[in-house]
């Protein structure tokens, strides 16, 4: 039911999860505070996200800068094609994501079963309606809006940037520094941790379309010749897929199978993405994603980004709808192509072979000084046309004479002239252009995630109560200490416990206002997996004990005061 969303929406401001920004000046959409309980629910999960796809993977991890030059996004291509459709309403003047119009006149909900492709068309002919108001759009022109936030660097506009929309720039403008740390050496992987910023059209659902956001990614660089994946690893995994041949396909279902079986039958094509999917999946389940409202969904053909050859998403259900959490795309040598062709530096690996290899070479006489003033002077370019011809194409070699195309002008030049010959040469390598496959997580949406789905609500004592069943690895607080009481000797005792609990790396609250049962509920709410409940027992009896209640349960369990730290540390280690 919608309702959780907005139970959660309200129990996330009251707690301190998060909340909408610059509220004193009115609030702007799409920009979202994290609160003290938010900020650490969302640091335990980049820390978790951190152990395992960059510690434990073995890849390394960059910080860059968020603010990066236009020449990046001119060769990346998100200058000319980051771009979303918009549609602007004539009545209320507000503007919308075209297919936002689409999805929200809800008879029309699957955008890709309407039989036009041209969304201008489809909003004319369904005479669809603007979701702001109810006014009729049909006529309206629908145009394209870059998602790019714009800025000048420095003083005056000649130089502009803009605000990176993804991180993944930022590592693959540095990839030939990055080469020369992994000892170029293929493969390896490079991730950062980070905001990235797009200027929606319509911010919506809180925190899961927002217009500054943080995404955890890794770029993963391989020879796509010769490097494979460790599949046995992760083939037993169990996913459930929803590919794209299932979406074309009226009655088309999801496929419960495993990463191995997956990969076996052609329905996940690059072992890479499908072994990602594999790391990515018991990740999930671990950091409090529940598995049966989890699947990974192929983009269809018209879905994908302009970089992308093969993309699946993980998405998860919330409300009753799916939501992209993360990117697993093949990126091919798309990116690493394009800085290559627009900067200075290059952006290939030298890929040694495991023998050298002796090959024929053609040429032609370097030496420019037979070419006579027919040519206007410009023999270097006669040369240099001399020698891609000569490399690509041999034949043209064959006859008396040679012909060439400079500047629209056709020459032709006696073989004899040019010093056509072909040798042999020993090469030790060669340079390659590495594919990139890319696992791309959303941290906010995956945040929203984990705390809708630990939303619940229950019963103690014939009261209601909330609660969030957060795993222990990523809950904001461990454990809350409260005093009984306001009384000198428990108050004491109870901080000399927060001493001891924090400095076993245990992040602790201390609450002493109120009676116990609210103390109780707060933390139920924040989502605290114990509570430690100081009493007269503990500082009167000999064995100093306390009460540790445990957040799903509500049962409570009296522990001596001096195993309490390595108890609950151990837990929350799992
Ligand atoms: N480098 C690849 C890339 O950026 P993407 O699918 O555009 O791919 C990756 O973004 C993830 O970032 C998404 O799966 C989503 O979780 C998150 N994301 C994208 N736009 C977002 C937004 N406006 N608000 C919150 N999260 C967003």
């Amino acid at each position: 039911t919608a309702v959780t969303s907005e139970k959660l929406v309200e129990l996330a401001k009251r707690r301190g999860y998060f909340f909408q920004s610059s509220g004193a000046y009115g609030g702007v959409g799409g920009f979202y505070t994290f609160g003290p309980q938010g900020a650490a629910l969302k640091g335990n999960v980049e820390d978790a996200w951190r152990d395992r796809f960059a510690v434990a993977e073995g890849n390394m991890e960059i910080d860059a800068p968020t603010i990066m030059p236009e020449p990046v996004f001119e060769a990346s291509g998100h200058l000319d094609g980051f771009d979303d459709m918009l549609v602007e309403c004539p009545e209320c003047g507000e503007s919308h994501r075209a297919d936002h119009v689409v999805e929200d006149n809800t008879e029309y909900e699957d955008a890709e079963s309407l039989p036009i492709p041209d969304v201008e068309e489809v909003i004319a002919e369904y005479e669809l309606v603007c979701p702001s108001c109810g006014a009729g759009l049909a006529g309206q022109a629908v145009e394209t809006f870059n998602l790019m936030f714009a800025t000048n660097i420095g003083p005056g506009d000649a130089q502009p940037g803009y605000l990176r929309p993804e991180t993944a720039q930022g590592i693959f403008v540095e990839f030939p520094r990055l080469k020369e740390y992994a000892r170029n050496q293929l493969p390896f992987g490079v991730t950062q941790i980070g905001r990235a910023y797009r200027n929606e059209i319509s911010p919506r659902r809180s925190i899961i379309r927002t217009r500054e956001f943080t995404q955890a990614e890794l770029e993963y660089f391989i020879d796509p010749e010769t490097d494979e994946p460790d599949l046995e690893s992760v083939a037993d995994v169990e996913v459930t897929l929803y590919p794209a041949s299932e979406q074309n396909e009226e009655g088309g279902e999801e496929i419960e199978t495993t990463i191995g079986a997956a990969v076996e039958e052609g329905i996940v094509s690059s072992p890479w993405v499908a072994y990602f999917l594999g790391v990515a999946k018991p990740w999930y389940e671990a950091v409090g994603v529940d598995m049966d409202r989890f699947r990974f969904r192929q983009h269809l053909s018209g879905e994908r980004a302009h970089y992308a050859s093969d993309c699946w998403d993980a998405e998860s259900e919330v409300d009753g709808n799916w939501i992209e959490m993360a990117g697993f795309a093949y990126r091919g040598d798309y990116d690493l192509s394009k800085h290559d062709e627009y900067s200075d530096d290059r952006f290939t690996i030298f890929k040694q072979y495991d023998e050298p290899k002796t090959v024929e070479r053609a040429t032609v006489d370097p030496d420019m000084s037979y070419l006579g003033p027919e040519f206007g002077g410009d023999a270097q370019a006669v040369v240099g046309t001399l020698e891609d011809l000569a490399a690509r194409d041999r034949s043209a070699f064959e006859g008396d004479s040679v012909e060439i195309d400079l500047e629209g002008e056709t020459h032709e030049i006696p073989v004899e002239k040019t010093g056509f010959a072909v040798e042999e040469q020993t090469e030790a390598g060669e340079h390659i252009t590495p594919h990139v496959v890319e696992p791309s997580f959303g941290v906010d949406r995956l945040v929203y995630t984990v705390l809708h789905h630990a939303y619940r609500e229950d019963e103690v004592d014939g009261e209601e109560r909330t609660y969030l069943e957060l795993e222990p690895e990523v809950a904001p607080t461990f454990v809350g200490v409260f005093p009984l009481q306001s009384d000198d000797a428990l108050e004491t005792e109870a901080n000399e416990i927060v001493d001891d609990l924090r400095a076993a790396g245990l992040s602790v609250t201390y609450d002493d206002s109120g009676n116990i049962g609210r103390r109780y509920r707060r933390q139920d709410e924040v989502g605290t997996p114990f509570c430690v409940t100081v009493d007269f027992e503990t500082v009167e009896d000999e064995e100093t004990t306390v009460t540790v209640r445990e957040r799903d349960t509500t049962e409570q369990k009296r522990l001596p005061v001096d195993d309490l730290a390595e108890t609950l540390a151990a837990i929350r280690a799992g």
